[in-house]
């Protein structure tokens, strides 16, 4: 293997952590239902789960992406590669200001009344912006693994 195989190797080895650790989310929160402590203990492993393997496993995968760009056969210019270098900053910027927020903002109402109309409402936009910031996630995946022309015909 050269380095730049090594570098895909970790590279696809943090994506199925980060990914595979987003997909376990729904399936938890819907195991707690509306009882209250349960949802506490479930949104708050979420969260640590997000900041601890999920995020930094994100980080590694656009570490040794652009090392695979600087040692590999890509060109920093291949369109697909600018696609996803973009997308991956749009779904940065939205989870930290939009889904983060939502997700406090559902623990919040978790610890006060889980079965109100206003958790329900919280949950759904939580719920809501994590489907679109995973189907970003999953765009960037169909980019490196077609990698499509795009605008270089
Ligand atoms: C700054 C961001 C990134 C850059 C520059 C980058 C770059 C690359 C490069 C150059 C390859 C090698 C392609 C090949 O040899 O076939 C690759 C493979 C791959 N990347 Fe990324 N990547 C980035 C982020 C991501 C993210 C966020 C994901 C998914 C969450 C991802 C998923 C994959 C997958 C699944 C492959 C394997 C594709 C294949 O073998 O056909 N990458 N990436």
């Amino acid at each position: 293997m050269v380095p730049w195989q090594v570098f895909k190797y970790i590279h696809i080895l943090a994506v199925i952590a980060a990914l595979g650790a987003n997909f376990t989310y729904a399936f938890w929160l819907a195991r707690a239902g509306r009882d209250g402590d349960r949802l506490v203990f479930v949104i708050e492993s979420v969260r640590r789960l997000d900041r601890r393997v999920a995020n930094p496993a994100y980080i590694v995968a656009a570490i040794t992406g652009l090392a695979i760009v600087a040692t590999g056969p890509y060109g920093i210019g291949e369109p697909w590669i600018g696609a996803a270098i973009l997308l991956y900053v749009l779904v940065a910027l939205l989870g930290i200001s939009v889904y983060g927020p939502a997700v406090r903002a559902q623990l919040a109402l978790a610890r006060t009344d889980p079965t109100s109309d206003d958790y329900g409402r919280a949950a759904r936009r939580a719920r809501v912006i994590g489907l679109i910031v995973t189907a970003i996630v999953l765009v960037i995946v169909g980019l490196m693994v077609l990698k499509p022309q795009l605008w270089g015909g």
